[in-house]
């Protein structure tokens, strides 16, 4: 199809297509007929928020991009449907054990999102898990009046984690402290003597299957954490001299996160459906079998065993847990265990969006006249090189269908012009017409290439060639941390004009002064991006999806970009959508304050040399005052770039 009739036949629903909303939403995102990103947080058929809608009333109340949204209705949607999910496959295997998620609070510590966990999961008894000390801190506060609700007690403890993790039984909690490293069962005891607290204990086995994905190193025997079935024997002797052994009530592994084939957790749970069997049999009360996290996001939609996707769905995963530990325990004669999981991504990740505005954009011209208006007699000239003589008959070779040929021709002229002109032989003016006649090819090739019913591998590249960069007001070392240290790739595209068809192929590149802050892969395969062309009138905005996991407390301050505005957005009973809190982002002077500087110390040297400037008639007083209320009102403004006013 030629460019004239794509653009002629363009829909709302073609951008639907091409971004692979429906591959990656999971029904929690479309797209309007008129071209708007619409969020539907409660899921397929329900209310809808269009999204363009949130960012403009935001810009109404002085809060602008970069946003981040939360959408709290599709974190209960998320508790919802993993509940739901385990109570089919509990249902269908004829399990006679419950189940119980634990929200690992270290994939968005941020309270707003702990609090709205815990109390969306009141309903099913949910729990939280913590893996250090602050974690615990924060959770034991936070859980008054809910003895029900479990707590497990991860990572590496010292005396005081313990100590606090036995005060917090003490207190009422439902809290069970893992046990990671053997030097931990001995602080136990002595803190479960002292205080005179008979505590439920939690054992991590380190198993002999390997883990799975980007994470597989959290499992088999070379993992950081987690005891040898041996230290586990030895476990069980220390309790029982004690007279302890009925403390022990759980048994944990951690296969890794983002578990992309569903195969790898087969064999974790068999192994650890054997562990909790045997100590059964040795005599230990267990209650709880913890899965531990690892339930992916299928984050480029592509349903595959790639590291950004999964090759199973929720159902499967539960089913799979489900059906694995009740045939073992079937087999082995012991009852049926409640089963823990500590999922955390897949609850965290889609309720949040990340849009932020495009400021700019920078990259070859890949529109010229046809044909490209050569200079008259340029190839005849004497004191044109070959390399440019080369170029133009490359630029006029397309037509004659020798596609890869002109292009491969044209790359190498361009390089040999590239040379001369260091080699001092080649003058400015020509070395632009060089680039020109090479993006025209480029442009002319790809044009021709689409009348093509295949087109050649070889000419894969010329999308990059010919893509622009659009700066984007976000920092990827701030907003997308894992897009930078992980090469995660997460779904974008614009939230609006999604009816007009997209005409630039480009890469993001952010405003930090690194050359690493830009995206440049995508949930296609793609290293580009492909884009609508910016309209110096409006605003351009670009979503991010699927970063309510990990990104917030990852991120760093990089070139000082803090925190961004933080928005919860629910949708309204009678329609609609309403804020329910706001975070405001980082301000000047707290990112400065983080570094040792302090504001007030600043502004008065500032001052002073204002003062001086005006003392040896380098600037007036209104010069100075104006200086100083500007230094004095960006202390308080946003890290990121603000439209004027
Ligand atoms: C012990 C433990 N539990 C749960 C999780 C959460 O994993 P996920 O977010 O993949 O579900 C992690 C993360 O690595 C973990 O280390």
């Amino acid at each position: 199809m030629n460019e004239t009739n794509r653009s002629a036949s363009w829909s709302a629903g073609r951008s639907a297509e091409l971004y692979g909303i429906e591959d990656w939403g999971q029904g929690y995102f479309s797209v309007s007929p008129n071209g708007r990103l619409l969020v539907r947080p409660e899921g397929e058929g329900e209310g809808e928020i269009d999204l363009l809608d949130v960012v403009e009333g935001l810009g109404e109340r002085d809060l602008s991009p970069p946003l981040l949204i939360r959408f709290s209705d599709i974190l209960a949607h998320r508790l919802k449907t993993l509940r739901e999910a385990f109570a089919i496959a509990i249902a269908e295997n004829d399990y006679r054990g419950s189940y119980l998620a634990a929200y690992p609070i270290k994939v968005n510590q941020q309270r707003p999102v702990v609090e709205e966990i815990f109390r969306y999961g009141t309903e099913y008894d949910f729990g939280l898990e913590v893996g250090s000390k602050p974690e615990l801190l924060a959770v034991m506060a936070l859980t008054g009046g809910s003895s029900e609700r479990l707590i497990v007690c991860n990572g590496f403890k010292d005396d005081g984690y313990i100590e606090a993790a036995i005060l917090a039984a003490k207190l009422g909690r439902r809290i069970v402290p893992i046990v990671e490293d053997f030097g931990e069962v001995r602080l136990i005891l002595k803190h479960a003597l002292k205080h005179e607290v008979v505590p439920s204990i939690g054992v991590r086995v380190k198993l002999a299957s390997q883990g799975a994905g980007r994470w597989k190193g959290s499992a088999g025997e070379k993992s950081k954490f987690g005891l040898f079935v041996s230290e586990i024997l030895q476990m069980v002797e220390l309790l029982s001299a004690h007279d302890m052994l009925g403390a022990l009530q759980l048994v944990h592994c951690h296969p890794g996160s983002q578990i992309h084939d569903i195969d790898r957790l087969k064999d974790a749970i068999g192994e650890l459906g054997h562990v909790y069997a045997e100590l059964i049999r040795l005599g230990a009360p267990l209650q709880y079998v913890d899965v531990g996290g690892g339930l992916g996001v299928d984050y480029d939609g592509s349903r595959t065993s790639s590291e950004s996707s999964m090759n199973y769905t929720l159902e499967e995963y539960a089913r799979e847990v489900v059906y694995r530990l009740g045939s073992v325990c079937d087999e082995c004669e012991v009852p049926h265990p409640t089963i823990v999981s500590e999922s955390g991504r897949a609850i965290a990740a889609y309720q949040t969006v990340l849009v932020f505005n495009v400021l700019g954009s920078a990259g070859p011209r890949t529109t010229y006249p046809d044909p490209f208006p050569v200079p008259a007699g340029l190839t005849r000239r004497e004191d044109v090189p070959q390399p440019i003589r080369d170029l133009v008959f490359a630029y006029e070779a397309v037509d004659e269908g020798r596609l890869v040929e002109c292009y491969h021709d044209a790359a190498r002229a361009r390089e040999e012009a590239l040379n001369l002109f260091n080699l001092g032989y080649l003058t400015l003016e020509l070395r632009g017409l060089a680039e020109q006649l090479f993006w025209a090819t480029c442009a002319r090739v790809q044009d021709r290439s689409r009348e093509l019913d295949e087109v050649p591998e070889e000419l894969d590249s010329l999308d990059e060639i010919l893509s622009e960069t659009y700066f984007c007001n976000f920092s990827v070392f701030q907003s997308l941390p894992d897009a930078w240290a992980i090469d995660q790739v997460f779904p974008i595209m614009p939230i609006h004009r999604l009816e007009e068809e997209p005409t630039r192929r480009a890469v993001l590149a952010d405003v930090t002064c690194d050359s690493d802050g830009k995206i440049d892969r995508f949930v296609d395969g793609h290293s580009t991006i492909e884009l609508h062309e910016l309209d110096s009138e409006s605003e351009y905005y670009l979503g991010v999806f699927l970063v309510g996991a990990y990104q917030e407390a990852l991120g760093d301050l990089h070139n000082l970009f803090g925190d961004t505005h933080v928005i919860h957005v629910r949708l309204h009973e009678e329609g609609g959508w309403w804020i329910e809190e706001v975070v405001e982002g980082d301000t000047a002077r707290e990112v400065l304050g983080y570094m040792q500087y302090d504001a007030e110390r600043l502004q008065p040297l500032l001052a002073r040399d204002c003062e001086l400037a005006v003392r040896e008639g380098r600037m007036t007083v209104a010069d100075t005052r104006m200086l100083m209320r500007f230094y004095h009102a960006e202390l308080s403004g946003y890290t990121y770039l603000e439209a004027d006013g």
